[in-house]
């Protein structure tokens, strides 16, 4: 099969193209695709210790076949460890590794380690280049495209950060198969948001075959139409002043609820799967949701997929929004559905959602 290729054309300060390419066992090609790309001799692949153990070995020895100099750093894996001390280890190892503004980096791993990866890039000698490599499914349609790179800290989540850019993004599907399959399916879920907001096609596809017949489900084909969607709507609001809002639909309730249940508890894609079932009752609520028979259809598709679809009992949502609503103004943007492919942003008031 032939490499899937998505061009992102992004009109900036500075104009920014890269390709995002998708096959099945592409990481063996990694080091050609990589020396086309790269100004220096030398990079730094930033991993986690799970993905590290898994995958690095292969990139390493197609960078090296390409006479690349490589050296490795390894970040423990997890959310927790998505913090200043992970980016002072990737500049320690920068520093060590002479790595020049010539030179790069290449993020290989989840959304953890492509956000910090990033970041260390947009920084280091003022910004380097940098290429991601996600493995988890949640980083190949939505953290590797878009170039919003970034690190926790303790007063909140992704707090601290940049818009930077990758030069290239290569997904390889083979990766996903060591996947644990709750994090696959957390994936799912913004492979659903995509659907729901952009593309009632692929809703489709998810229902014929993820849902009823997995042996159909052409995994390359649908990375590749969620990296379309995504990176169209990145194209076209770059630094998120109206359109590339819409990709918060399911959020602002999913991120209560991951506040208040705690890190960790709720992954973020099953977070957002209750989220969105409660964007769709309270646009229909609100007369905003015009076909209120998307409220089934997503009930199923999710419920389908094995996500939560309802509060876990353990949580009090009043108690979460409200804690949260310290944290944001009175009036907030929320996304609703007026229908499949029809979102709308609306100014709503947190005590009306509460
Ligand atoms: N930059 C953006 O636009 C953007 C968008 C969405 C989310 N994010 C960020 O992404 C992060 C979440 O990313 P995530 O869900 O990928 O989590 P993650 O990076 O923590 O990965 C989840 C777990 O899966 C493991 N793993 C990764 N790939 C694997 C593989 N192929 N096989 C086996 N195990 C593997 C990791 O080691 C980790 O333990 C959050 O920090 C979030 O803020 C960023």
């Amino acid at each position: 099969m032939q490499i899937k290729k998505v061009k992102v054309k992004i009109k900036n300060k500075n104009d920014i193209d890269y390709n995002i390419l998708i096959k099945h066992g592409i990481l063996n090609k990694a080091g050609k695709l990589i020396k086309k790309l790269l100004k220096g001799e030398r990079v730094l692949i930033v991993t986690d210790d799970i993905v590290g153990r898994l995958y690095a070995g292969k990139i390493i020895k197609s960078l090296e076949k390409e006479n690349i100099i490589v050296s490795v750093c390894i970040l423990r894996n997890g959310e927790a460890n998505k913090n200043i001390e992970g980016i002072s280890n990737i500049y320690f190892d920068l520093a060590q590794n002479e790595l020049s503004r010539k030179d790069m980096i290449i993020a290989l791993g989840g959304g953890v380690v492509g956000d910090m990866s990033g970041y260390a890039a947009a920084t280091w000698m003022r910004g380097i280049d940098f290429i991601q490599i996600p493995t988890t499914l949640l980083a190949c349609v939505d953290s590797s495209v878009g170039g919003k790179t970034g690190i926790n800290i303790r007063e909140g989540k992704n707090l601290v950060g940049a818009f930077h850019s990758p030069k290239l993004v290569i997904i390889d599907s083979e990766t996903l198969i060591s996947l644990p399959e709750r994090e696959f399916k957390a994936g799912m879920s913004e492979i659903v948001k995509h659907a729901l907001l952009f593309d009632e096609k692929l809703l489709e596809v998810i229902e014929n075959s993820y849902n009823n017949n997995k042996e159909k489900f052409d995994m390359d084909f649908v990375l590749q139409r969620n990296c379309e969607l995504k990176s169209h709507i990145v194209q076209i609001d770059y630094k998120e002043k109206k359109e590339r809002m819409f990709l918060n639909f399911g959020h602002t309730i999913g991120h209560s609820i991951e506040n208040v249940a705690g890190y960790g508890v709720l992954l973020h894609g099953e977070a957002v799967a209750i989220g969105m079932i409660f964007a769709i009752e309270y646009g229909i609520k609100l007369g905003i949701t015009k076909n209120k028979n998307i409220l089934e259809r997503a009930k199923n598709i999710l419920s389908n997929i094995g996500l939560p679809i309802s509060v876990p009992e353990n949580i009090n949502l009043k108690e979460a929004i409200k804690l949260d609503k310290k944290r944001s103004a009175e009036k907030i943007n929320f996304v609703f559905l007026e229908d499949i492919g029809k979102p709308i942003v609306e100014k709503v008031d947190i005590n009306n959602i509460i």
